[in-house]
């Protein structure tokens, strides 16, 4: 696996290198990314990987600084998982100057994770346009744990008419539900034996639906109510239409559910389609 920091040097390595497809990441890396890069090989010639902990979309009392870095790691589970060339830019690579055009997304930005997150889809996407003009891939994958992220993403490929096929890939759980995440190293062993709960919980929301429950307000609040009781502090747990994530006006159409909730510090997400 070719390793390249700078964006000259990246951009001379992926020269007649065929259709790339690219899989953008901060690091730190799970079974969850390494799904990502295998299911890449199939949209393409190249598999590109990214490592960048990206300052512009971490909150002032976020954890950028404490962001799990776990570099020579992370290069040997991309060069096992047949990852071709690796992108690594330091912040002097990626920001030589302070960033101050950005891509400001519109409404989505600010609901769910983003009323939660001030800047934080500002931040995503300015640094996932500019990895596109860098890398220039055909095919890019991001995770669907980060499902707002995804459509965020997603909308902005299309209406910025960026001639990249964007990719969703299935969120890899453990074995007793827990969506993998960086995230999840921060817990304690309690805490990591409570998380499952949140996957539990959406469950529980998309099996009631499905047995025809339309009261989605009332799911919501149920299981705002048990994570409360388990010693959670929930941001949101929202019944929303997959194809804008407004909420779920009518449950006859694709639905998806999106939770966001602390156990301590540790802040986790997770999401299931209806
Ligand atoms: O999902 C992530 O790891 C990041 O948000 C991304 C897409 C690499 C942008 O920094």
């Amino acid at each position: 696996m070719q390793i390249h920091s700078s964006i000259p040097d990246l951009r001379a390595a992926l020269k007649n290198r065929g259709r790339v497809v690219f899989v953008p990441t901060m690091g730190n890396l799970h079974a969850g990314h390494i799904s990502l890069m295998e299911q890449a090989r199939a949209h393409g010639d190249t598999v590109v990987a990214s490592i960048f902990v990206n300052r512009l979309q971490f909150g002032p009392n976020e954890d950028f600084d404490k962001y799990p870095r776990t570099f020579t790691d992370d290069c040997a589970k991309l060069e096992a998982a047949g990852v071709d060339v690796l992108f690594a830019p330091s912040e002097a690579d990626l920001y030589p100057e302070p960033q101050e055009y950005t891509v400001d997304p519109p409404a989505i930005q600010n609901i769910l994770d983003g009323e939660f997150r001030p800047g934080h889809f500002r931040g995503v996407a300015t640094v996932v346009l500019k990895l596109f003009n860098i890398v220039q891939p055909h095919a890019a994958i991001f995770g669907k744990k980060d499902y707002q992220q995804l459509m965020v993403i997603r909308d902005m490929t299309r209406q910025l008419a960026l001639p990249i096929t964007v990719i969703g890939g299935e969120t890899v759980r453990a074995e007793d539900g827990l969506a993998l995440s960086s995230r999840n190293g921060y817990l304690s062993t309690e805490q990591r034996a409570e998380a499952p709960r949140l996957y539990r919980e959406l469950n529980k929301i998309r099996d009631a639906i499905r047995a025809g429950e339309t009261d989605t307000v009332n799911l919501e609040n149920a299981a705002i109510s048990a994570l409360a009781a388990a010693g959670w502090k929930t941001d949101y747990v929202a019944v929303q239409q997959q194809s804008d994530l407004t909420p779920a006006s009518a449950v006859d159409r694709p639905l998806v559910v999106l939770a966001a909730s602390r156990l301590g510090a540790t802040r986790l997400i997770d999401n299931l389609e209806i």
